[in-house]
């Protein structure tokens, strides 16, 4: 293998600068050509893709966002799309790609890999921390890190209007950036979409809560199965039925993608970016490289998008202890 290629694709994440830049530099090392491909999938479809160096990834460890680009391109879902991004490839000389993405990016790897056979490793890129086969994915920590720096500032007003809050985090159907800012953040509830919440039961906390606390805040995941922030509170609202109380919505947003990305987050992105043009020459193809306990685990893409990843138990028990 002489020429690889790197590409960002899906929701960016911050940290994604720092694999990028690991794939960049690691394959330099290794005496291989590499290549950046703008705009995910879409950028393959459309041959947008240039030679870096070392250079070219320099002073961007520090930054979110990803300076590849990212798209979620619909053209590469169709046979005629896919085909087009492998003439590109081919006309560039390309012999091995690295994905970094979460799992829409790995069920996307994983079929052109299958139709073309170009070896492909993945690097888990996305707050979400959805993906099977690594501990933390690229980003979380950052996102919760923001999250939490909203949280606390809610917190101040929350309490000084005695007002209980709904907090909206990201996560699309996950509950891990909801469960981390519940018990980073000090809130009274989490909601996430892998329990069922039986909402009397917050009904009848909050009313016990509001004797001994003047404030109370909600994380709700944006996945809950109960509906959106404006939702739950307005179904809470109605149940509690007190003129007195004062309910607030916050969602959070996209602000939790974006940001300077943790130490944690650069160095996990550094380590799956290094791991992955590793791979690539040690032969491995269709899977993703990840840390799980420490060490770099490399994880076939049909387990890291259908295996499900569960919430960790111990966080979800301290979330209940806590919230007492
Ligand atoms: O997957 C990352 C994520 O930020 C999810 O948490 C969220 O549901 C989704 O992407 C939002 O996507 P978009 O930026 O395309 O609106």
């Amino acid at each position: 293998m002489k020429k690889i290629a790197v590409f960002t694709s899906g929701g960016d994440s911050p940290g994604m600068n720092a694999c990028v830049r690991a794939v960049v530099r690691t394959a330099i090392f290794k005496g291989l050509e590499v290549y950046g491909i703008y705009r995910g999938y879409e950028g393959m479809i459309e041959g947008d893709i240039k030679r870096m160096y070392s250079y070219s990834v320099s002073n961007i460890i520090q930054r979110g966002g990803t300076v590849l680009k990212s798209a979620r391109s619909m053209e590469f879902k169709t046979p005629e799309g896919r085909k087009k991004a492998y003439d590109n490839l081919v006309a560039h000389g390309i012999e091995g790609i690295v994905a970094i993405g979460g799992d829409g990016t790995f069920t996307g790897a994983k079929i052109f890999q299958e139709e073309f056979g170009i070896p492909t490793v993945g690097c888990p890129g996305t707050i979400d921390n959805d993906i099977y086969g690594t501990d933390y994915t690229i980003g979380f920590d950052t996102a919760v890190n923001t999250a939490l720096a909203a949280i606390d500032k809610i917190r101040d007003t929350a309490a000084a209007h005695d007002r209980i809050f709904f907090i909206e985090v990201m996560g699309r159907d996950a509950g891990f950036i909801a469960v981390d800012c519940g018990i980073g953040g000090g809130a009274e509830f989490v909601m996430v979409p892998e329990t069922k919440t039986d909402l009397s039961m917050v009904v009848k906390s909050l009313k016990n809560l509001r004797k001994s606390k003047s404030s109370s805040i909600v994380v709700v995941a944006e996945g809950d199965e109960e509906g959106n922030a404006e939702a739950i509170m307005q179904k809470v609202k109605e149940k509690i039925n007190d003129k007195e109380k004062d309910f607030k919505v916050t969602t959070l947003g996209h602000i939790q993608r974006g940001g300077s990305p943790t130490a944690k987050d650069r160095v996990l992105g550094s380590l799956c970016g290094m791991a992955a043009v590793e791979g690539l020459l040690e032969g491995r193809m269709n899977c993703m490289a990840g840390v799980m306990n420490q060490e770099i685990v490399y994880t076939p893409f049909g387990d890291c998008i259908g295996k499900e990843k569960p919430l960790n138990k111990e966080h979800l028990k301290l979330m209940e202890i806590l919230s007492i």
